[in-house]
């Protein structure tokens, strides 16, 4: 039951604001005995007359020991000092006291992200837990319609091994993002919501960016308002997917056709690189290119995948001259075929539409094969950034 604190006779006030039954505390020490006896109690509303200092200390506090758990404040008075302490505190909202409904909205807002982290944590029987981080992996081509987006989706698909392991599908295409439209999700929440956060994000802070796709995938989408992704610095990425890192087992990380600073902090903290291209000239000398870039960047070539897409297509270059010209082997070919662009304009990846097609066969065993590793390999796979870049 949601506990509201607050020790006078506004409490009656504060109790109806919340939906449902709610455990009323007079003091925060009272509030942290009954958390303690119902170690499954995400929400915690605080009144008005609770001490400030008192409030942060517990909100500290609770973000550390149950970082599900969500604290509303109602204050009186709500100002920007308040507001930054509250924010560095870890609460969630701070509301007017006086505002019945918006302290019910934030309430409900707050339950629904801790129950999104709670399922988070646990649908996965692999989830990133101390010491073992998840895996970022890029998928890149610097010929846009080289089939991307089309990957990085199904990719999160088929990693997900139908909702066993915690999968996040990052858009950083951030000017033309078709993540959600390819999977048909309504982007209310996009990576321009993380701006506040910029140099405190924190895996609540994350949870509240994404939109549930399906069991065990989530999605951080990418912006919708024209001029919205200029406003996202390469640094705010990087920090996003350190945190995101440590909430997923895999990191899919969708791009723009380009070598953007954005692209290389990815880059920086991936655990593989999965560079696409078509069997098409102009393709292959911007994978060509893309190579030596990352060549010359230092990023070693173990953790790095070629993957030829609409490989069957009969346009003249064979497999063994494409892998000539890259001077890279090529670990995948997945076929052209019909079912892709109606699996889009469906929104239903092909892997999850339907598993047994040819596309979808040889996008799982890519999977299988490159990125699903057992657990022993699994610790050794941390980013190896380019030199003097490695992430945190
Ligand atoms: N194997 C395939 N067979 C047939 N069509 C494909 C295949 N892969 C991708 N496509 C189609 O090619 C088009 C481009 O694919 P996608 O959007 O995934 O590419 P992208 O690299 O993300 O493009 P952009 O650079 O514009 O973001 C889509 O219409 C998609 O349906
Ligand atoms: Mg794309």
């Amino acid at each position: 039951m949601p506990i509201v604190c607050e020790p006078r006779d506004r409490a009656e006030h504060l109790i109806r604001s919340v939906d449902g039954h709610v455990v009323a505390a007079d003091s925060l020490a009272v509030a942290a005995q009954l958390l303690e006896r119902d170690p499954r109690e995400t929400l915690v509303v605080i009144g008005p007359d609770a001490p400030m200092p008192e409030v942060l200390g517990f909100a500290s506090a609770l973000r550390v020991s149950r970082p599900a758990a969500g604290v509303v404040l109602a204050r009186d008075y709500v100002d920007v000092t308040l507001l930054t302490k509250a924010l560095q505190a870890g609460i969630r909202e701070v509301v007017p006291a006086d505002d019945l409904e918006a302290i019910g909205a934030a309430c409900r807002r707050s339950r629904d992200l801790s129950r999104r982290m709670l399922a988070a944590a646990g649908t996965d029987d692999r989830a990133p837990s101390a010491g073992r981080e998840g895996e970022i992996v890029t998928v890149f081509a610097a010929k846009g319609g080289s089939g991307k987006t089309t990957l990085a989706t199904n990719l999160g698909v088929v990693l997900s091994q139908g909702g066993r392991l915690r999968v996040c599908v990052v858009d950083l295409d951030l000017a033309f993002g078709d993540v959600a439209i390819t999977v048909q999700l309504d982007p209310v929440r996009t990576i321009v919501d993380a701006l506040p956060m910029a140099g405190h994000v924190d895996t609540t802070g994350a949870a509240s960016l994404l939109t549930r796709y399906r069991q065990g995938i989530e999605m951080l989408l990418a912006p919708v308002t024209p001029g919205d992704a200029e406003k996202i610095p390469p640094k705010l990425v990087g920090e996003l997917l350190a945190v995101l890192r440590g909430m997923f087992s895999y990191v899919v990380v969708d791009t723009p056709a380009q070598f953007s600073e954005h692209v290389l902090t990815a880059m920086d903290a991936s655990a593989h690189h999965v560079l696409l291209s078509t069997p098409d000239v102009p393709a292959v000398k911007n994978l060509r290119v893309t190579l030596d870039m990352l060549d010359m960047l230092s990023y070693p070539k173990e953790i790095r995948s070629v993957v030829l897409n609409r490989s069957d297509s009969k346009v003249g270059l064979t497999a063994e001259q494409l892998e000539r010209a890259v001077r890279s082997p090529i670990v995948a070919h997945v076929p052209s075929s019909r079912a892709v662009p109606i699996s889009i304009n469906q929104g239903t990846p092909i892997t999850l539409g339907n598993p047994g097609h040819p596309v979808s066969q040889a996008i799982t065993r890519f999977a299988e094969e490159y990125l699903l590793g057992g657990p022993a390999t699994h610790a050794d796979r941390q980013p190896r950034g380019r030199r003097g870049r490695r992430s945190a």
